[in-house]
């Protein structure tokens, strides 16, 4: 159970909850959905038995894996990328911990709900958005310092649980509203006229994201797998359980977005459309804050992956302890995310080919740089894990042996192939 703990937790986030509906309502809908599934079981999967596998072969964290030069300006690009994405996903934590206070507040008083007011109050309070960083990345660092001390994981189980029943309840009030109908077919129908050139990046991207591979967390998390266990079948079922999750998103915020003219499609979907779906429902407010707080739950869980990596990885690279190397982190996150905090308060409303700054930022982590770490990573696990050691742990049963020449195919061309080519068209677009 440990591991699917935290591979799930940290597979698991605002990256299902916050950045799938932003990212399918951005390209257009159903059509996008369909080259998701697609890129999830084809790339994401193959790529998650990869990062297993290293982990289990080595047995150690991410850094120790291979020893070559090459792999360790590997691991250190992708310890860079996960500083930065535990800053970028400071941000959006603060944003939900800020909905939770707002939403708790407001319905003490019986006060009327905007989400857009709501969210332009934190967005324009640069000393409110960096305090709120901060307490994020406080608890974060504590966690990851004592948590484990604390037996903290136990409860995470309960607050999942609790999340699952609140996700089918809500599920049941979105799609009773008049505008599912057209919701389902704006998600479901794919119109692939509505692809642009980086929509296949756009979607290889998400999968990355949302799946932490290219981190290497998942080399980290791959090593706590019992030696019987067998890979792909991990690999599914995690791919599978953040498939449905994001779906389920999908499905709440979509039959807001089409019903009410005010809410838009963007980064800020989610949190435009929750409160005006809480508003529908009997106590509603109620429903808001658990929501808004198992939502933070989950960015929290989040956020300790990419700690316990970026920690783990500074124990072995430069031989420190682990609480030096917890303060390091948090300070460093800090001094990071007080540049999004700003730049997206004071910079605003400067558009760089129509997109704001916080997708600007978002798009270079995501659709630029992580496919690169992924793509190194691919590579290093195609080509340079000997293969009778591939086989001994893919799987230890005879009969997956076509599965295993499957699996060696995607990871050699197919997935180095798909990122080149989504790349590739990815450039021609911004041309
Ligand atoms: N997958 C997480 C989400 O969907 C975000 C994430 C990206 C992450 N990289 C990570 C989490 C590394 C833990 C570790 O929200």
């Amino acid at each position: 159970m440990g591991f699917y703990f935290v591979a799930v937790g940290s597979a698991f986030g605002l990256g299902n909850l916050w950045r799938f509906p932003f990212i399918v309502s951005v390209n257009g809908g159903g059509a996008f959905l369909f080259v998701y599934i697609f890129a999830a079981l084809l790339v994401g999967m193959p790529l998650l038995v990869g990062e297993f596998m290293l982990g289990k072969v080595m047995g150690k964290s991410s850094t120790a894996a291979l020893n070559i030069r090459s792999w360790r300006l590997v691991s250190r690009f992708a310890g860079a990328l996960c500083l930065i994405v535990l800053a970028y996903y400071a941000v959006i934590s603060s944003w939900v911990l800020h909905f939770v206070m707002q939403l708790s507040v407001r319905s003490l008083e019986f006060g009327q709900i905007d989400p857009k007011v709501i969210l332009e109050a934190l967005r324009q309070n640069g000393l409110l958005q960096v305090a709120l960083v901060s307490v994020h990345l406080l608890i974060t660092t504590l966690v990851v310092l004592k948590g484990i001390e604390l037996g903290l994981e136990k409860w995470v189980s309960y607050i999942m649980l609790i999340f699952v029943v609140l996700l089918i309840f809500l599920l049941v009030h979105t799609l009773s509203l008049p505008s599912a109908g057209a919701a389902l077919r704006y998600l479901f129908y794919p119109d692939f006229t509505k692809l642009g050139w980086p929509s296949l990046m756009h979607a290889l991207g998400h999968v990355f994201f949302t799946l932490s591979l290219g981190f290497g967390t998942m080399v980290t998390f791959g090593s706590y797998l019992r030696q019987e266990e067998l890979l792909p079948m991990a690999a599914f079922r995690v791919t599978l359980l953040d498939l449905l999750v994001s779906i389920a998103a999908g499905l709440l915020v979509f039959p807001v977005l089409l019903g009410d003219p005010n809410v838009q499609a963007g980064p800020e979907i989610l949190f435009q459309s929750m409160p005006v779906l809480f508003q529908q429902t009997r106590h509603g407010s109620l429903f808001g804050i658990a929501f808004f707080l198992c939502a933070y739950l989950g960015a929290l869980a989040a956020s300790i992956g990419l700690f316990e990596t970026i920690v783990s990885n500074q124990m072995d690279q430069l031989g420190i302890s682990r609480t030096r190397a917890c303060w390091r982190g948090f300070l460093v996150g800090l001094g990071l995310a007080i540049v999004p905090s700003i730049v997206s308060l004071e910079f605003r409303w400067q558009q760089w080919r129509g997109q704001d700054v916080l997708r600007t930022i978002d798009d270079i982590l995501v659709n630029w740089l992580l496919p690169l770490s992924v793509l190194a990573f691919c590579l290093h696990i195609a080509y340079c894990l000997p293969k009778s050691s591939q086989q001994k742990e893919f799987s230890y049963e005879p009969s997956a042996l076509t599965l295993f020449g499957h699996w060696r195919f995607a990871l050699r061309l197919l997935v180095p192939a798909l990122i080149l080519i989504a790349l590739g068209l990815q450039i021609w677009g911004c041309l």
